[in-house]
């Protein structure tokens, strides 16, 4: 994947050179390309932004300069170009998937009070890491970034795999423990140290399945709910109130038994 990056400050991108995303360029996986849009002034004082026409506080970002750079990219392939500002829309695992399968990105990266209207012209898609407002895009595209490159294949090893990854899946994941079996008081779950595969899955699911309801019901994906989760879902919802009311609804997801669902084609 090559990723063009426009910013006044494309030193701020030093973390692109640490860690995992350093790796994945030395093995060839990605190249950054950073570009100063400054470079691409005409003005003798190299003015990157001006004064709002009526008024207003703050300065804004010039056309000129960032269409110019964008312009004079050496494209491979036909780049999908991000605009990074709190007005886009949230960015999210679902966002990081689809720009893992493009070939070539180029984000480009505001700073002041915001853009001249014309250049979001140039965009196919306006991205905000939260609502919240940062001093300028270039964090935000970082963000972006690292956990688009790290879906890329060959990007992660295979212990660190991006496949069940909480928010792909739709659950967050289950509490993992390490050694020593006991710290402080605090034990590991026995099941962990029981060496019985079955039961340490089923517990793990459950686990998944409550952190999920209790902590972040709204990413809760039903319709990825396996047959055999069920079960676990009602011993949770026997277990704690909160979880019977979060999760009556989904058991109407539950699929068929077998013979029942035959049934219902024949009455079909
Ligand atoms: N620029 C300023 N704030 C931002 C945000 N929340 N997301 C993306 N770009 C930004």
């Amino acid at each position: 994947m090559r990723i063009h990056i426009l910013s006044i400050f494309p030193e701020m991108f030093s973390p692109l050179n640490e860690s995992i995303i350093k790796k994945a360029r030395e093995k060839g996986l990605i190249e950054i390309d950073l570009v100063n849009f400054r470079d691409y002034t005409a003005s003798k004082h190299k003015n990157v932004d001006d004064y709002p026409y009526g008024g207003g506080a703050g300065m804004v970002l010039k056309p000129e300069p960032i269409f110019a750079a964008v312009r004079n990219l050496s494209l491979k392939a036909q780049p999908k170009i991000v605009l990074m500002s709190p007005q886009g829309a949230v960015f999210s695992q679902e966002t990081a998937q689809e720009l893992a399968r493009e070939e070539e990105l180029v984000f480009i990266c505001g700073h002041y009070e915001g853009f001249d209207e014309r250049i979001r012209t140039l965009a196919d898609m306006e991205i905000s890491i939260g609502d919240y407002v940062l001093t300028g895009g270039e964090l935000a595209a970082m963000v972006v970034i690292d956990s688009t490159v790290r879906l890329l294949p060959g990007v992660l090893g295979e212990a660190e795999s991006s496949e069940d990854d909480s928010f792909a899946a739709g659950f967050l994941e289950y509490p993992q423990y390490t050694r020593p079996p006991e710290f402080e008081g605090m034990e590991v779950p026995a099941v962990l140290l029981s060496g019985d595969h079955a039961r340490v899955a089923a517990w793990s699911r459950q686990a998944a399945l409550r952190r999920t309801l209790l902590k972040r019901p709204e990413i809760f994906r039903p319709e990825r709910l396996a047959a055999a989760d069920f079960p676990l879902l009602r011993e949770l919802m026997a277990e704690d109130e909160r979880i019977r009311q979060l999760s009556v609804r989904w058991l109407s997801f539950e699929p068929l038994p077998r013979s029942k669902r035959s049934r219902r084609l024949e009455l079909e």
